[in-house]
């Protein structure tokens, strides 16, 4: 029984008890029905509560279903009897009440709330908009400005807010408790949302509509609910929920869906422990040591600190030391400053973060992460440090983003407590974490891993150990082929251009501006010889050698005058003298040429490392692609996006890319023919 009942003075109580999350499959969805009309006509009940069991109220329509079509009763009708009940509804909300959850909760006649609770409407984040009253019901209830900003960004509030907001009539220790109490002493009297009509401030509401439309970056969903919000402002509840009936309906066979559902599982899938692990409990974890008070090992400190553990912070001399201790605090002001933390919290983690110098201070660390420069040398000393300080028990990370944790685990007398944590900077931000499992290894250390990063808010996936593990061996096949697309015709403008149009959050030139073409450059020197294609960096290099790093020294790909970016007139003759010398007669690219290209070599690069065993899986890709480098999620990452377009295509271009000058890079994995094949 999804739906079980209980009588509590003169109240029927509708318990949701539908693990994990309460999700509102049919059978919930015909409960909630037959409770809500059974109690119509039982003279004893004076009114409703509709609450949950287990951690959270209703976190949404089941998502499962929405790859099949809808079944009865659907949404709609369950929500639109809530309301039409004579007896007072209440809705007594604790942990999430999202999507389909938000709109039962609006279809009640009043809605209590427990502490910490959150309500949202993330619909477009799945691609769709609200489909059973949400984009009518919330603009009635409260400032449709800000109903629209809900809608539109998908973001939850907590239960303070809300109650502000006047989207709970109350916030109570007891819900359930204080929503009977309603139920059984108020009126439905004015409470019938759909009674109500909204209009919209056209200027904010416009605002609004030019945000969301940049915010979107070519997503479909977000701009859809804007048009549908605007249209149905000042209509009938009636046309208002018609007009968003359809445009549910519509959405929810759309490609952005698909791919948005596609990537919400694949996210899921990725922080699950691999199956060779058995039934293994993670360490606890409440110090960690992070060594290296740089911008990553700072921002690795931070992530920590802000999921409540305690952090030390290790530095070569005191005023290293003392300048990451100040980043972190200028840091946390900020966020103080810009509304994101509250004071008390700040001065929580600062008093959680200590530093120190000498090794001996890290013993009692359950988690050490080094963060220091990238170089072999560098990391044996301080893993070896490491280990001679550690407790046993305690996890070593590395958070290298090339070299052989293999090699570097080979170092310590431990390599079982030993593993790669691959942050993406800024750390404390980005939400990607490479889990590097390295031969050594041990199941422990795996699944702390996981758990730490779930405690942290980050998204986890399991890789193998070879020179870049998954994201930065696709990045470099993709940043290949940008390169080679320049001696073959195009600008690095044109193809930033052309990616971002695509939906990439940038383009691989600014990229490479932004965090400094000298980079790749020293990775280049050191990586083993026919590990790169020289011809795809003749400019990078040039670059480099001529003093253009990047934003960093005013120029590379770009200049940076003022704040104005323009192309660098260098980085032209560059290209021109690279094409001269490679004998290429430039030729016209399309747009659609270096779309193709780029995302080909990740496609490409995404099935070998899979048929090599680097990821677990091919949804494993698209979760770091989208997480960790500024792929649309839309688009459901590069495999999804693969699939979109037909394997059997993908391969026939894979094949031609094959046939082409630089043939070589193109090598066509087992794992996509048998897809193709398969398709
Ligand atoms: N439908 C079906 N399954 C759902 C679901 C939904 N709406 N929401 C969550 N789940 C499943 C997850 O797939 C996961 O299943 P698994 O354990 O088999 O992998 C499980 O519930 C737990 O979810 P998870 O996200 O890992 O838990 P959490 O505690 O971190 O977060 C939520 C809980 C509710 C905040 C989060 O799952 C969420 O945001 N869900 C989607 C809400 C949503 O978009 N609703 C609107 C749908 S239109």
């Amino acid at each position: 029984m999804t739906v079980t009942r209980e009588n509590r003075e003169g109240c029927l109580i509708l318990w949701i008890d539908n693990p994990p999350v309460n999700a509102l499959s049919q059978d919930v969805r015909a409960a909630l029905l037959s409770g809500v009309t059974d109690a119509a006509s039982d003279a004893t009940v004076k009114g409703i509560v509709i609450t949950c069991r287990g951690r959270t109220f209703i976190a949404g329509a089941d998502v499962k279903e929405f790859g099949a079509p809808p079944t009865a009763p659907f949404l709609p009708d369950v929500t639109n009897a809530i309301e039409n009940s004579d007896k007072p509804i209440v809705a007594a909300i604790h942990g999430q009440a999202l999507g389909g959850g938000l709109e039962i909760a609006l279809a009640c006649h009043y809605r209590v709330a427990a502490k910490g609770a959150k309500l949202g409407l993330p619909e477009v984040t799945l691609g769709l908009v609200p489909g059973a009253g949400g984009t009518q019901r919330l603009p009635r209830l409260i400032d449709p400005i800000t109903a629209a900003e809900m809608i539109t960004s998908g973001k939850p509030v907590d239960a303070v807010k809300a109650e502000k907001l006047g989207l709970v009539d109350a916030v109570a220790e007891d819900h359930v408790d204080a929503a009977v109490k309603i139920a059984t002493s108020q009126s439905i009297q004015g409470r019938r949302l759909s009674e109500r009509t909204f209009h919209l401030d056209t200027e904010k509401f416009e605002a609004l509509a030019g945000a969301t439309r940049k915010q979107a970056k070519g997503a479909y969903a977000p701009g859809a609910a804007i048009n549908l919000i605007r249209s149905t402002a000042g209509k009938s509840f009636a046309e208002g929920v018609a007009e968003e009936r359809a445009l549910f309906l519509q959405l929810r066979a759309s490609e952005e869906a698909r791919a948005l559902r596609h990537i919400f599982f694949a996210e899921r899938g990725s922080s699950k422990a691999p199956d060779d692990i058995g039934d293994v409990k993670p360490a606890e974890i409440k110090t960690v040591g992070v060594i290296g008070a740089g911008t990553m090992g700072c921002g690795i400190a931070m992530t920590y600190l802000d999921a409540g553990m305690k952090v030390r912070m290790l530095e070569m001399n005191d005023e290293a030391l003392d300048k990451g201790l100040a980043r972190i605090q200028s840091n946390y002001q900020e966020s103080v400053t810009k509304g994101r933390i509250t004071e008390a919290q700040r001065d929580q983690r600062v008093e959680n973060v200590s530093g120190a110098t000498d090794y001996a201070s890290l013993s009692d660390c359950d988690l050490i992460i080094e963060a220091v420069f990238e170089s072999m040398e560098v990391k044996k000393a301080v893993v070896q440090q490491i280990d001679a300080v550690a407790k046993p028990g305690a996890i070593i990370a590395t958070n290298t983003s090339y070299l052989d944790i293999n090699e570097i685990a080979a170092f310590t007398s431990r390599p079982e407590a030993v593993i790669g944590l691959h942050y993406f900077s800024p750390a404390n931000i980005m939400k990607l974490l490479e889990v590097v499992r390295a031969e050594k290894t041990g199941p422990v250390a795996v699944v702390t891993a996981l758990a730490l990063a779930k405690a942290t808010n980050k998204i986890p996936v399991v890789a193998g150990v070879c020179p870049g593990f998954i994201g930065n061996r696709m990045l470099r096949a993709y940043v290949r082929e940008a390169g080679l697309l320049l001696l073959e015709g195009a600008t690095p403008e044109q193809v930033d251009r052309a990616l971002t149009a695509f939906g990439m959050a940038m383009g691989p030139f600014a990229v490479a501006d932004l965090s400094g073409i000298d980079i790749g450059y020293k990775a280049r020197k050191e990586a083993k010889p026919g590990s790169f294609e020289p011809m795809a960096t003749i400019v990078h290099d040039k670059l480099v050698e001529a003093g253009h790093l990047g934003q960093k020294s005013g120029s590379g790909f770009y200049t940076y005058t003022a704040g104005a970016k323009a192309p660098n007139p260098a980085a032209l003759a560059f290209i021109e003298e690279a094409r001269a010398n490679a004998s290429t007669t430039p030729r016209a690219i399309t747009d659609s040429e270096i779309v193709e290209r780029t995302m080909l070599a990740l496609v490409n690069e995404g099935y070998a490392i899979v048929e090599e065993g680097i990821a677990r899986s091919i949804d494993d890709i698209d979760v770091v692609y989208v997480n960790g480098y500024g792929f649309p999620r839309h688009r459901g990452g590069p495999m999804c996006y693969a699939r979109a377009l037909g394997l059997p295509n993908v391969l026939k271009t894979v094949e031609r890319f094959g046939k082409g000058a630089f043939g070589k890079w193109w090598p066509v994995s087992k794992t996509l023919r048998a897809a193709a094949s398969a398709n």
